[in-house]
């Protein structure tokens, strides 16, 4: 088998995306491995769970360096220490500089909690909600210096039912990222997919993967299949 490419996650929380990216890692022949966890919070519960699979944390709150340079220095030294050459962002809730970016354009992916170029930042489903969209969903895209803007990768469509909440929709989205993510970074250390010209290219898709970026069905619960068949002309 050839060597597996080394994957650092960046989070500010509790970490579940992490946790998927860590279990589609231990799965035979996946094509990346987690040598690291880095969070800008300390209190992170994300660093515990890694922690306890073994795998190498560091906790850079940002208050403890003077500048946001010297913050991603201090983090850039760590990712360089565990060789990682691949970086997602997992929840990192902190934006990261041009010169970060640039250093590794191509190799940071970010997941975000909504269809883009649709609702960019916080409060994803309460703006999907109040905006009446019938399908939401999450994005992996490569990071640029813009917020949660850069090269769509793949997305996962989620239905909205009328009854939803936020919290209803949110876990309903969170459980299609977790089957997004892990698919992604597949993709991404296998070299099947590219930052080109400001684009993301695919090479060598199979049926299955091109499935995955329309629906994940098993995260769809059959009520909403119901719901959205009403819909149907
Ligand atoms: C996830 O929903 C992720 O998409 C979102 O934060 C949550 C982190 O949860 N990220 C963003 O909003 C980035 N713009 P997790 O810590 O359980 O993975």
């Amino acid at each position: 088998m050839s060597a597996r490419v080394k994957t650092a996650i960046l989070i500010s929380g509790r970490g579940s995306n992490m946790q998927a990216l860590v279990a589609a890692a231990a799965e035979r022949d996946y094509p990346a491995e987690i040598v690291g966890v880095v969070s800008d919070r300390p209190e992170a519960g994300g660093l515990a769970v890694a922690a306890a699979h073994g795998i190498a944390t560091a906790a850079l709150p940002r208050g403890d360096f003077p500048s946001r340079d010297a913050h991603e220095a201090a983090i850039d030294l760590v990712l360089r220490d565990w060789g990682a050459e691949i970086v997602c962002l997992a929840g990192y809730m902190r934006m990261l500089s041009a010169g970060f970016v640039e250093r590794r354009l191509g190799r940071v992916i970010n997941i975000h909690p909504s269809l883009l170029p649709l609702f960019k930042g916080l409060d994803t489903h309460s703006r999907a909600l109040e905006a009446g969209v019938s399908l939401h969903g999450c994005t992996v895209h490569f990071v640029t210096a813009g917020m949660d803007e850069g090269p769509i990768i793949g997305q996962a469509a989620v239905p909205v039912s009328p009854s939803d909440t936020p919290d209803t929709l949110a876990s309903r989205v969170l459980h299609a990222e977790h089957q997004l993510y892990g698919r992604v970074l597949r993709w991404v250390a296998e070299g099947r997919v590219t930052l080109e010209n400001g684009r993301a290219v695919h090479t060598g898709f199979t049926a299955d993967d091109s499935a995955a970026l329309i629906a994940p069905t098993p995260g769809i619960d059959p009520a909403h299949l119901e719901n959205l068949a009403r819909f149907t002309p």
